[in-house]
């Protein structure tokens, strides 16, 4: 699907299908009623008849309109001026491309008209092509009979009376967003046999040679050799050998990188705190960290940013076998701090805080981690948002500001020392879980023990990486907040 910025009088425009907004109460946008005029009113006509009401999700599709060069006109409906948000936005876009059923192959959208308050027309058009992107998306990779490709339009056009740079801008910055988003949802629905440690390896050589990155993969030798004994306790209860992938994007001469830390356990099972059995499948997500970080890097690599960022994934199996590690062990990690594992179960953290030390070499400017790392953030807050919790207000600030701008929504959650008492073990320096209550909090108060180093962020995306019911299926979630966030910072 490609994206262009289609100048001109919308009756003028040659495509095969134009899409053009109509207000509750049928109030004509401007490009609706730029149509009606070229058209001697067959649009204010088919708003009169009934047949198109401005509702929400209403269409009426138009063809062979006098006087205009498109053969498809498609009125959709917007709903009511004052209500017109974001979401309302996308899901126009989605909803009116959809409508063609891949009967138009090049479409023209009217978007610019579509007033979002606060919002310009570089989001406007960056959003366009997000949504329209998602018409898009398939799942049906690994089925043995698998829908034709007609599906989507081959290109869509925003449609605007001049140049504008910022809608042009807004369409580079929405593909590589999609781009990345795609790269993680696709990982994230992969099955937990195919989607191993050693492909996510391969796949970030693959992507190293594409987008010519720096990458190196660290095995249990290596690691060892660093003394990662927290991060070697999870893998070893698994046939599948972990991995620890470095992924560097060099977009200036000079600069602290910025470091993403993604947590890839390609299935978690548990471990010997084994999980019920009912969802367990989900558990496949729980590498959707690590395809965040690794989707940012295409997004990041394709729009060629005057930045440095390093990709770091830990990759394992969270798996039971007599080799696993058990509640009750004590593990050494990377940073010297001993642990207490009393649940088997809260594996993220301890393959992250390794990790997490060793993110510590590239002298970073700040580091976020990207996980899903608990069920307590689920509860806390649902799909909406994930969970932002930060040691530095500075950074916190600009990952919501990129969380607003995005959409994206992240919610910032406290990290405060008085936490830190429910980790107390009698025998390590830490547990790996708390005593009960707050989570998510006491997840986050674990790695900040191991991020004193630099300014760091970890966003909890255990509630919004995924969806599960009939819409299962993983979202692509954080990579827009992230890649706005980079944005921002390559531009400042
Ligand atoms: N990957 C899970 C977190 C998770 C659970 C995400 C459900 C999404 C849905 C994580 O490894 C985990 O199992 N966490 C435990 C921690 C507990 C043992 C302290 C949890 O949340 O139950
Ligand atoms: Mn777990
Ligand atoms: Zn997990």
């Amino acid at each position: 699907m490609e994206f262009i910025t289609a100048v001109g009088r919308p009756e003028a425009v040659k495509t095969d299908a134009i899409i053009v907004g109509v207000h509750a109460g049928g109030e004509l946008t401007p490009s609706a009623k730029a149509l009606d005029r070229a058209c001697s009113g067959a649009i204010n006509a088919a708003v009169k008849s009934g047949d198109m009401t401005g509702k929400r999700g209403a269409f009426l599709p138009l063809l062979g309109l006098k006087g205009v060069a498109a053969p498809r006109v498609l009125l959709t409906g917007l709903g009511s001026k004052d209500d017109f948000n974001e979401r309302a936005f996308s899901d126009a876009v989605r909803s009116s491309l959809k409508a063609f059923n891949g009967a138009a192959k090049n479409v023209a959208v009217a978007a610019l008209d579509w007033q979002v308050k606060g919002r310009d027309a570089e989001w406007q058009a960056c959003n366009v092509a997000i949504a329209a992107r998602e018409t898009a998306f398939r799942t049906d990779e690994l089925k043995s009979k698998r829908e034709p490709v007609t599906q989507g339009a081959e290109t869509v056009a925003v449609l605007s009376k001049t140049r504008s740079a910022p809608s042009e801008r807004g369409l580079r910055y929405g593909a590589a967003i999609s781009n990345g988003m795609e790269l993680a949802k696709r990982l994230g629905n992969l099955p937990p046999n195919i989607c191993t440690p050693s492909f996510l390896a391969d796949e970030a050589r693959r992507m190293a040679k594409k987008w010519k990155l720096d990458v190196e993969v660290l095995e249990t030798k290596q690691m060892e050799a660093l003394k990662m004994g927290s991060f070697l306790s999870v893998a070893r209860g698994s046939e599948q050998p972990p991995r620890l992938i470095v992924l560097k994007y060099k977009g200036a001469a000079k600069g602290a990188p910025i470091v993403l830390v993604g947590k890839g356990i390609t299935f978690d099972s548990g471990g010997i705190s084994i999980k019920p059995g009912a969802a367990m499948d989900e558990m496949k997500f729980d590498m959707c960290g690590a395809a965040s970080v690794l989707g940012t890097l295409r997004a990041l690599a394709e729009l060629k940013l005057k930045i440095n960022v390093v990709g770091v994934v830990a990759a394992c199996e969270n798996m039971p076998s007599g080799a696993a590690v058990k509640p009750g062990d004590i593990v050494t990690s990377m940073s010297g701090q001993t642990i207490e594992i009393l649940n088997t179960d809260a594996e993220g953290r301890l393959i992250l805080c390794d990790a997490l030390t060793y993110s510590e070499r590239f002298k970073p400017s700040a580091v976020i981690n990207i996980a899903t790392l608990t069920g307590a953030c689920v509860v806390a807050l649902g799909g909406v948002n994930s969970g932002l919790f930060s040691n530095d207000d500075a950074l916190a600030n600009q990952l919501m500001a990129a969380s607003r701008q995005s959409g994206d929504l992240a919610w910032r959650m406290p990290l405060d020392e008085d936490y830190q008492e429910q980790l107390k073990s009698n025998f390590a320096d830490m547990a790996n879980i708390g005593t009960p209550g707050a989570g998510a909090v006491i997840a986050a108060c674990f790695l900040a023990r191991f991020t004193k180093a630099y300014p760091w962020a970890h966003l909890d995306i255990a509630g919004t990486a995924w969806k599960g019911g009939a819409a299962k299926g993983a979202t692509g979630r954080p990579v827009p907040l992230l890649t706005q966030f980079l944005i921002d910072r390559a531009s400042r």
